[in-house]
């Protein structure tokens, strides 16, 4: 499936021009401040290569039209392995759309996608003083692992978890 549609959102697989509204969004500070990473050139093109080696990947999202950021899953950079096996649901997107809601309705289908793909588990590593994305996770249903160290910037950063919800009905 290349796309999944929401009340208000469309999720599909990355295009040509996202690429410099995706930078520009990675550079406003307040969307660097709590990233695992600190975003480069190179982030457009991981997206894209995940898509193409794994056949899933980050969703790009589309409000009213417009490319305003991604949510969904991806395998986590090999500096953070401890944290996994099991990949990560991320989300970011620009902040002229925060606080709609449109991060948790977007994670939220990406979550069920990933759920129907078959994983049976998902994390998601968050910076213990990032509250607007711990709230996306507590409304998916993640729980509070664990703490490891983010050796890329030494810090600590939490490890939340959701495995796939038992088909008892
Ligand atoms: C994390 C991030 C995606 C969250 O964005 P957000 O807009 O705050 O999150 P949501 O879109 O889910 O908005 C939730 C808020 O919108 C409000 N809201 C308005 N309409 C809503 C609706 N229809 N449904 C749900 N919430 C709604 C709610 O009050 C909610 O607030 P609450 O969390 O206090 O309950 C955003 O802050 C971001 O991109 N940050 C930078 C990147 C980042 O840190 N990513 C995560 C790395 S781990």
């Amino acid at each position: 499936m290349d796309e999944l549609r929401t009340e208000r959102l469309l999720l599909r697989r990355w295009r040509p021009d996202d690429e410099p509204v995706i930078a520009l969004i990675n550079r406003h500070p307040d969307v660097g401040r709590h990233l695992n990473r600190p975003p480069d050139d190179t982030f457009f093109g991981l997206m894209v290569d995940h898509w193409e080696t794994h056949g899933f990947g980050a969703w790009a999202v589309e409000y009213e039209g417009r490319f305003v950021g991604f949510a969904g899953l991806a395998y986590l950079p090999p500096f953070l392995a401890a944290a996994g096996p099991a990949p990560e649901l991320g989300w970011r997107l620009d902040p002229e759309v925060w606080g709609l809601g449109l991060a948790t309705e977007a994670a939220v289908a990406a979550r069920d996608d990933a759920f129907r793909r078959g994983h049976a588990e998902i994390v998601s590593v968050i910076h213990p003083e990032n509250t607007r994305s711990q709230r996306v996770a507590v409304k998916l249903g993640f729980r509070l692992s664990r703490q490891i160290v983010n050796p890329r910037l030494d810090i600590p950063v939490d490890v939340w978890v959701l495995e796939q919800p038992l088909l008892s009905s």
